[in-house]
């Protein structure tokens, strides 16, 4: 379904993203030496960084599921289909929650079909990606895979094609304890014991108009009450996901508002979903310009909660970031198999710095997607290689849990085409770990040519020791991976003295830094424990 594929592009990148600039920026800072400030009041606290935030995404599309995370029959697979190799890279990545098996995909998939003896199950059309689904991976293989990785298992529902007596048979299937026809379905395909999946999303871009079964924002609106009902009704303690708008043409401020507004009482989170792109070939644009943008929907879907949550007791609503990554290159390639470059390492640091600074609203996210489809992880019959996005991913996942910090930055600060707002060249966001009063401060310096250095001032105290460092950085910005060599865009590690507090971030970089701190009152050393 190729006609599919071209509408969304559309609308997921080229209306609101970044505007074209001149292919070779020269950049645009002045030569003199640039200075930054970087000032952390640890008493300045936005929220817990959520382990969600570390989420992905396994859809049926191109070979994420049957030759990335399943293949049966490979030597490299175990009695389960799964192979060990990936296995490993994904338990490498962090994984806290695993969203299935759409998408798109999700929207005309039976969740029937893909339960009991594999042999018996149909093989059916595809038709969100014009393929065929064998069916041979289904919910119980799903849910094992989850529990392999010791990931919370995400499940979307199909309110584009789908019934609502369907999503609550499912929810029947996965979690009731009672002897009813589902629950003993699943106690016959041989797992007695609920899955107790908690996480739910009520439908996938419902929005979009090339979904199946694509509604509008009333329509849709009731029609995922009703589902939230059925459902809440096998299991009341189940969390549910509303499809916020993908479709960030003119009404997708609308479609929030109707849905927020009528689902109010009802769902934990609201879906936002954003891809980008570097068309223009402008890094400091490409990383400054999407920043603004992703800031854009979080701040306004955070007004738009805001507005619904009137009376005294409102429900906490929370965002679910549940589709995020860059895809461009591969946008109209069936399999969407993104070949990912250093330059797209810099853009997973500007999406977690987001995250970070909005850590009291957005609460689950999770990257788009997890093997081969746009993602970090690619697979042949022989094995695997690890692209450059990898390892910010990896690395920013070893904050989950730590308080998000409202630092000030003051930096020199940079103009983007047809953009009103500047950009700051630096890109900051901190945590502190409570528990050993570490601080972790994430800094990707988006010049294309300037290294910047900067103060870093620990308003509550000092920093005790060196700072444990951690850095991305690559002459060459399209510097990508491939089969057997996979080891040039990689991370380094050292440790730096920070005199006067200084640290240098060199152009085009991502840094982050584990400082440990000296309580101004306690005049106490607090050891980083890493
Ligand atoms: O992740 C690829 C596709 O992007 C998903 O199926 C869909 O939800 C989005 O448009």
């Amino acid at each position: 379904m190729k006609q599919l594929i071209v509408m969304s592009s559309v609308v997921m990148g080229l209306i609101v993203g970044p505007p074209s600039s001149p292919a070779t920026s020269a950049g645009r800072l002045p030569p003199e030496p640039a200075v930054a400030r970087i000032k952390i009041d640890l008493d300045r606290t936005i929220g817990d960084v959520d382990p969600l935030l570390f989420g992905n995404f396994a859809e049926h599309l191109g070979r994420m599921i049957y030759g990335g995370i399943y293949q049966e029959k490979s030597p490299l697979s175990d009695a389960f289909g799964f192979r060990t190799d990936v296995l490993q890279a994904v338990k490498g990545l962090g994984v806290s929650i695993l969203r299935w098996p759409g998408g798109n995909f999700a929207s005309g998939y039976n969740w029937k079909d893909g339960i009991g003896p594999k042999d018996q199950r149909p093989a059916r059309p595809e038709l969100a990606w014009n393929d065929v689904e064998s069916n041979r991976f289904g919910t119980d293989e799903f849910l094992r895979y989850a529990e392999t990785i010791a990931a919370e298992p995400y499940i979307c529902v199909n309110l584009g094609l789908g019934s609502i007596g369907d999503a609550r048979d499912w929810v029947e299937y996965t979690n009731s304890p009672k002897r009813t026809y589902w629950a003993d379905q699943r106690r016959k395909n041989g797992r007695d014991q609920p899955y107790n999946v908690k996480y739910w999303a009520l439908g996938n871009e419902i929005d979009g108009p090339w979904q199946l079964g694509h509604k509008n924002a009333e329509e849709y609106s009731k029609f995922a009450l009703e589902a939230a009902k059925a459902m809440r009704g096998i299991d009341p303690s189940i969390k549910l996901v509303a499809s916020g708008s993908s479709n960030y043409g003119a009404d997708w401020l609308l479609w929030n508002r109707t849905v927020i507004q009528t689902l109010r009482n009802t769902v934990d989170y609201v879906a936002l979903h954003t891809y980008i792109n570097n068309r223009a070939n402008d890094l400091e644009a490409y990383l400054g310009g999407w920043q603004q943008t992703v800031e854009r929907y979080i701040d306004t879907t955070r007004g738009l909660i805001r507005e619904a949550q009137t009376g005294p007791n409102p429900r906490p609503i929370y965002i679910a970031y549940d589709e995020w990554n860059v895809w461009y290159r591969a946008f109209n390639e069936q399999k969407l198999e993104e070949i990912y470059n250093f330059e797209d390492a810099l853009a997973m640091g500007m999406f977690f710095n987001t995250f970070f600074r909005n850590a009291d609203i957005v609460k689950m996210a999770n990257l788009a997607q997890m093997v081969n489809v746009i993602a970090p992880i690619m697979t042949n019959e022989k094995g695997l290689f690890l692209q450059p996005i990898y390892f910010p991913i990896a690395e920013y996942g070893r904050q989950r849990g730590n308080t998000s910090l409202d630092v000030w930055v003051s930096s020199p600060t940079y103009k983007i085409p047809q953009r009103l707002q500047e950009a700051k060249y630096l890109d900051v966001s901190a945590t502190l770990d409570p528990r050993t009063r570490e601080v972790v401060v994430n800094v990707l310096n988006r010049s294309k040519d300037r290294d910047i250095t900067a103060t870093i001032e620990n308003q509550s105290g000092s920093w005790a020791g060196p700072a444990a460092v951690w850095q991305m950085n690559h002459p060459d910005l399209k510097a990508t991976h491939t089969f057997g060599d996979d080891q040039k865009v990689r991370p380094k590690t050292s440790t730096a003295t920070l005199t006067g507090g200084q640290f240098t971030f060199p152009a085009h970089s991502l840094t982050i830094l584990r400082l440990k701190t000296k309580d101004a009152k306690e005049g106490k050393e607090n050891e980083g424990a890493r």
